[in-house]
């Protein structure tokens, strides 16, 4: 799967392609987290797929060889991960895995021979570029770091001591295959880190030291707080590392690759003019467009598909799954689905006219596609005077501007596709549908939040909720249909976990109003978790003051009070029913809050009124030409906007397959045994 994501990029023209951190040995063993092994011979042979599918394209394939140390769970090999000094349990994810075991002196150099013998295996598989990553808090920069290095021996203490680790292992690394490849060296400006950090004077001090060593820097910010370097566009711009890489051009003679969200062939120009790096870097924006240099090259800058800055990839990664992108639906299906970002086939039943209904991202991205594909004629129709759907709103929300593109990119494209025409302010019933001519259909027509309080703990509505009136509403009536929101307090509920919610609050708040958010996750964005966003939201958050309750339910609400309930009001303990059918005592102490009104952000149901009417007059489809009706995205049920646009795209991709209904089977990788059976 990943040789074919990284042959898709150098195909689209990316001059060094590099792959994930690869873990060096057993002892960093990241599992479940989906990452590379260079490990022994059998890595060699996987990660040599990859060296040819990108040397096929004629660009550099770069491994980033990883020791994580105190960052390495190791839940799969049981084995114990080396670092400079013993530490508490890693606290990420809750896992006890009492990580570290201090290092001896011959341990140190076990663990610099590691990444010597790694990098001589990532020769043999064909890598150009052997990356030694200290970026993120990885091993190497556990070493300099007095966070996390209290050692008192020739490896700890002074600056000469904590970078003499480094030292010998790019020295070690250089011996071994410098002769052949480059070097390139990942490591942090600053660790941001308020106190026992790494400082930048320190990061220059250990650059000046081992100039000679390294081939190339590969500039970052942050430590395990990885979301600062993966700055969302919510909180960060573009180029917004580019203060930290300014301070290094003097202190080195080697070229400089820096990342900053870089989707603007501008910006890369002046970056490079200005001297600030050398090689613009990039992870996201060629996860949101492999195809971005070619791009730039051909001078067909409006075709960039630019990355969102949502980290909807990176979540996925957190949590233990293969990567998506809401920009770029084919991202992670190179290969399991033979999805190309850039062709299409043109579609066998391509003669039909095909009607789409609703115009937000997955009806967007089905029409185009579908006009990829060659299908006679694309009317793609929504009600609004604008395409986008939910896109429109949820871009309004603070800092959320840059997520229009899903819109804005669509928006030109479907412009460019003659056979696809888009009309607005259109709504159409079922007999408008049937009498509309096409012979395919397919509906997209979104969701919306439940207006009565439904949610994911009780799965009802809650008593006393009904948007209907002036003193509850949701995110839509706020932000799509302009409905004011009464009073100096607001509770917002939030059991949705992500943008609506932390959105709308900081939106109000900043509106002047008293805001208690109320939320039975255990933190204040729970899906922000995965984003790396976390910590910045909660930080916000604070510095607002805005009131936090997690844990917590809203049981009830009358005009004027919310009333909430601890979620875990009950005995700890269950017990056999007792007459009345109770397995548990409550010792629930409900909590009043004033408030002036309550935004509910519960469960959003599917608009999919229209598909099941014109299901239900499945028998008249034969007479008005309509060969099938499909639904797409929201309408299907509500999700992520990476998976609805992912959904329209497939529909669109395998509309000319026996039963587009059901989707292809992709390739999975896994081992295949052979059946036992018994021949007596
Ligand atoms: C899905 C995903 C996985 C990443 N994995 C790694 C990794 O394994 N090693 C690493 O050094 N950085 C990793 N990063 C961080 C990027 O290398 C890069 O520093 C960061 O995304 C900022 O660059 P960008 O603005 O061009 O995305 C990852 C980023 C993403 C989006
Ligand atoms: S998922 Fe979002 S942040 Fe990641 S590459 Fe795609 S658009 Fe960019």
């Amino acid at each position: 799967m990943q040789a074919e994501l990284r042959r898709v990029k150098a195909e689209g023209g990316w001059g060094a392609i590099f792959t994930e951190y690869v873990a060096i040995a057993p002892e960093d063993d990241v599992l479940p987290f989906v990452l590379g092994t260079i490990w022994d011979d059998d890595d060699v042979a996987n990660l040599a797929l990859m060296c040819d599918a990108v040397h096929e394209h004629e660009a550099l394939a770069g491994i980033e060889l990883g020791y994580g140390g105190a960052h390495s769970p190791n839940r799969q090999s049981r084995l114990v991960p080396r670092a400079p000094t013993q530490h508490a349990a890693e606290a990420q994810h809750g896992w006890l895995t009492y990580t570290t075991a201090a290092a001896s002196s011959d341990e140190v150099r076990a663990m610099q021979k590691l990444h010597v013998d790694a990098a001589i295996r990532a020769r043999e598989a064909g890598f150009d570029i052997m990356g030694v990553y200290g970026g993120h808090g990885q091993g190497p920069m556990q070493f300099l770091s007095p966070y996390f290095n209290k050692r008192t021996d020739e490896y700890g203490g002074s600056f000469e001591n904590r970078s003499r680790f480094w030292l010998e292992l790019l020295e070690g690394v250089k011996e071994a295959v410098g002769d052949e490849c480059a070097i390139a060296c990942r490591l942090a400006v600053d660790d941001l880190r308020p106190v026992n950090g790494v400082t930048i004077e320190e990061t220059l001090r250990l650059i000046e030291l081992c100039d000679e060593l390294v081939d190339l820097w590969d500039l970052t910010i942050g430590d395990q707080e990885w979301g600062e370097d993966l700055g969302t566009s919510r909180f960060y711009g573009e180029d917004h590392q580019g203060e930290w890489q300014r301070v290094v051009r003097e202190h080195t003679s080697k070229p400089l690759v820096g990342v900053g969200r870089y989707t603007s062939p501008d910006t890369m120009v002046s970056i490079i003019r200005s001297g600030q790096l050398d090689i613009i870097g990039a992870a996201r924006p060629s996860i949101a467009d492999p195809f971005l240099p070619r791009k730039i090259n051909e001078g067909r800058l409006d075709d960039i598909r630019e990355c969102i800055g949502c980290n909807a990839c990176v979540a996925r990664w957190d949590s233990f799954a293969p990567i998506v992108c809401t920009q770029n639906a084919t991202m992670g299906e190179e290969y399991r689905r033979g999805w190309h970002p850039e062709r299409f086939s043109q579609a066998s039943n391509a003669q039909n006219d095909v009607l789409v209904v609703g115009a937000g991202p997955a009806g967007m991205e089905c029409a185009r596609v579908l006009g990829e594909r060659g299908m006679r004629r694309i009317h793609l129709l929504d009600l609004e005077d604008e395409i986008g759907g939910s896109v429109r709103w949820i871009s309004q929300l603070p800092g959320l501007g840059e997520w229009r593109r899903v819109i804005n990119y669509r928006q030109l494209q479907l412009e460019k596709l003659k056979n696809v025409e888009v009309i607005l302010r259109q709504e159409l019933d079922v007999d408008a549908v049937l009498d509309y001519g096409a012979e395919l259909v397919v509906i997209a027509t979104g969701s919306s939040f439940a207006l009565d309080g439904d949610n994911y703990v009780t799965r009802e509505a809650i008593p006393g909720i009904d948007a209907t009136q002036p003193h509850c509403l949701t995110p839509e009536q706020i932000m799509r249909g302009g409905k004011s929101v009464p009073g100096d307090h607001v509770v917002v509920f939030d059991a949705d976990g992500y943008v609506a919610g932390i959105g709308l609050s900081e939106r109000l708040r900043r509106e002047g109003k008293a805001v208690t958010y109320v939320t039975p996750f255990s933190s204040v964005g729970a899906y922000t978790m995965y984003t790396g966003e976390y910590p910045i939201v909660a930080r916000r958050f604070h510095e607002l003051g805005i009131e936090v309750r997690t844990e917590t339910m809203v049981t009830s609400v009358a005009p004027g009070t919310v009333t909430t309930e601890y979620l875990y009001e009950e005995s700890a303990l269950r017990h056999f029913p007792d007459p009345d059918g109770n397995v548990r005592e409550s010792h629930a102490q409900p909590v009043s809050i004033d408030a002036d009104a309550i935004v509910v952000v519960g469960t959003r149901w599917s608009d999919d009124r229209l598909f099941h009417a014109l299901n239900a007059r499945k028998d008249e489809w034969d007479d008005v030409g309509i060969a099938d009706v499909f639904r797409v995205g929201d309408c299907v049920a509500p999700r992520q906007i990476a998976d609805v646009v992912f959904d329209g795209h497939r529909l669109a991709r395998e509309i000319d397959e026996p039963n587009p209904h059901v989707a292809r089977p992709y390739l999975r990788e896994r081992r295949l045994v052979e059946r036992l059976t018994s021949t007596a």
